[in-house]
């Protein structure tokens, strides 16, 4: 039986809302990024790995990719959480692009990519976070009223309240995936 393991890293929750949903679904292991030791993963087949978008980037991805060096052969499964509708395709482009710049496009044939829409609790962020906010919102309000789409008009006008936007159902494709291609 193929062993996997579910890594996340999350500021606000819904990475590990999504891990630990993931893991009951594989009855698999669940770990913050940040307390992994590289070394431990040997034992694992699949790499499960996800992280919130913050400002179009992922930080997660320069472990991933050191991950993806230690162990070439393994199979690798990442997953997107973002406030931003990731059934848009143009969503969707700008996330793949942020996933390879993170993880380098030499890795980024490895990695198999999944899209998940995440909760926002402006209650919950630190300042500069909701500084960062309050200026994507000035920016996006600057946009030219026929580019804005539905998901800029929603921030502008409730980027101080809060979204709530995480489901299960993100995971079915994930987990079929995983069962559908023999991983477990
Ligand atoms: C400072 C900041 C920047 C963000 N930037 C983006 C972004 O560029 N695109 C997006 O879709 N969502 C963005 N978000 C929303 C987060 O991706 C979303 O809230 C996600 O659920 C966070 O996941 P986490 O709680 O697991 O860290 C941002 C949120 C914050 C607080």
């Amino acid at each position: 039986m193929k062993k996997s393991i579910v890594l996340y890293k999350s500021k606000y929750g819904s990475a590990k809302k999504y891990a630990e949903w993931i893991s009951e679904e594989l009855n698999c292991k669940v770990l913050d990024m940040d307390k992994v030791d590289i070394s431990s993963l040997h034992v694992f087949d699949n790499i499960i790995c996800g992280q919130g978008i913050y400002a179009g980037n992922f930080s997660v991805g320069k472990d991933l990719a050191n991950i993806i060096e230690t162990y070439p052969q393994k199979n690798y499964i990442f997953y997107s959480v973002s406030l931003s509708d990731p059934n848009s395709e143009v969503d969707r482009d700008s996330i793949l692009k942020s996933v390879e710049s993170a993880i380098g496009s030499a890795n980024l044939d490895k990695v198999k990519v999944f899209f998940f829409r995440g909760d926002y609790y402006f209650s919950k962020m630190t300042l500069v976070h909701k500084a960062m906010m309050w200026m994507m919102k000035n920016m996006l309000k600057r946009k030219p009223e026929e580019e804005k789409t539905d998901d800029d008009r929603a921030l502008i006008e409730n980027y101080n309240g809060s979204f709530e936007f995480a489901d299960k159902s993100y995971i079915v494709d994930l987990i079929n995936y995983v069962k559908g291609i023999g991983l477990v």
